[in-house]
């Protein structure tokens, strides 16, 4: 299949979600979240990730109207934050408030939190049936955690937005997510730059002649796995989406695939949470 810029995956409830989306976490908050959101959109992403937590969503929701370009155009997504299980409905109120829109396109439970998951996602559910969303979804969910939801779910969420890239390359929680009809959503896919001077990457990025970054996230999207990479920089923002132009040999993507060494960006692990 050809990619480009344009390229979605249809969720489990129909609605499309463009395969690359632009990541806002540790944009700071004003001006900096603003410039950025409005490069990535005058660039032509039409996706933006972000979270209650990230404390920037009344910037993204500016720079949304800044463009100029129609909401519908433009898939939004935010998280519910840990404090806010108790009154989740309130919580999305307020992230509608500060973006200044009357719906997101999707709505993530950001960690899957002990003891509250389950009840909490009967009430995203209900935010789902009264259009707050037009989809809803987890994140960091691991296979224990999503088989525990599968049990009782009625929405089977459309996405699970997990840490994955080749040095964290989890794929059995892929299969699974496949399996179940639930998009998976990559998140640090370039291990928040920390990985892009591996030598192996260094060489293949040569042989492509492209950055790094690029080959991590061709390899994400050859997957079809959604992949939202961050940058504060307008030149990176727009490197990020020059990946429409070449494609990685399936040998080549076997060999990145084989790069798993269980590498988390993330400090906390989800594996730990009972
Ligand atoms: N659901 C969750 O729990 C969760 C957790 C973490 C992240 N996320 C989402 O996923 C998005 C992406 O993850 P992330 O922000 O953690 O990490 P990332 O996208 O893997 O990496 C971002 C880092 O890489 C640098 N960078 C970006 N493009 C580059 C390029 N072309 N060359 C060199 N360096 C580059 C950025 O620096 P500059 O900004 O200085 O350019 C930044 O330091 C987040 O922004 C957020 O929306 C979700």
């Amino acid at each position: 299949m050809q990619l480009t810029l344009d390229t979605t995956r249809t969720l489990n409830n129909g609605i499309k979600i463009p395969l690359l989306g632009f990541g806002t976490y540790k944009l700071a908050q004003g001006k900096e979240t603003q410039e950025a959101v409005l490069a990535a959109l005058k660039l032509g992403y039409r996706h933006i990730d972000t979270a209650t937590i990230y404390l920037n969503e009344a910037d993204v929701g500016n720079a949304i109207k800044n463009s100029g370009i129609p909401r519908k155009e433009i898939f939004l997504t935010t998280k519910l934050w840990n404090d806010d299980h108790d009154d989740p409905a309130k919580a999305l109120q307020e992230s509608l408030r500060k973006f200044g829109t009357d719906y997101v396109d999707l709505y993530l439970m950001h960690w899957p939190v002990t003891g509250k998951r389950l009840q909490t996602w009967k009430v995203m559910e209900q935010l789902y049936q009264q259009k707050k969303c037009r989809a809803i979804g987890v994140c960091n969910f691991t296979i224990r955690h999503l088989k525990e939801l599968l049990g009782s779910a009625k929405v089977i969420p459309a996405v699970n937005q997990v840490e994955f890239s080749p040095f964290w390359y989890r794929k059995e929680l892929r299969e699974l997510c496949e399996a179940n009809g639930i998009q998976l959503e990559g998140w640090s896919p370039l291990g928040r730059g920390r990985k892009l001077e591996d030598e192996r990457l260094l060489k293949l990025a040569k042989k492509y002649q492209k950055k790094p970054a690029q080959l991590l996230l061709r390899w994400a999207l050859q997957h079809e796995i959604v992949t939202i990479p961050k940058s504060s920089h307008a030149e990176r923002i727009r490197e990020n989406m020059q990946i429409f132009d070449f494609a990685i040999t399936s040998a080549d993507m076997k060999m990145m695939d084989s790069w798993n060494e269980d590498y988390r960006t993330g400090t906390l692990d989800p594996e730990g949470i009972p």
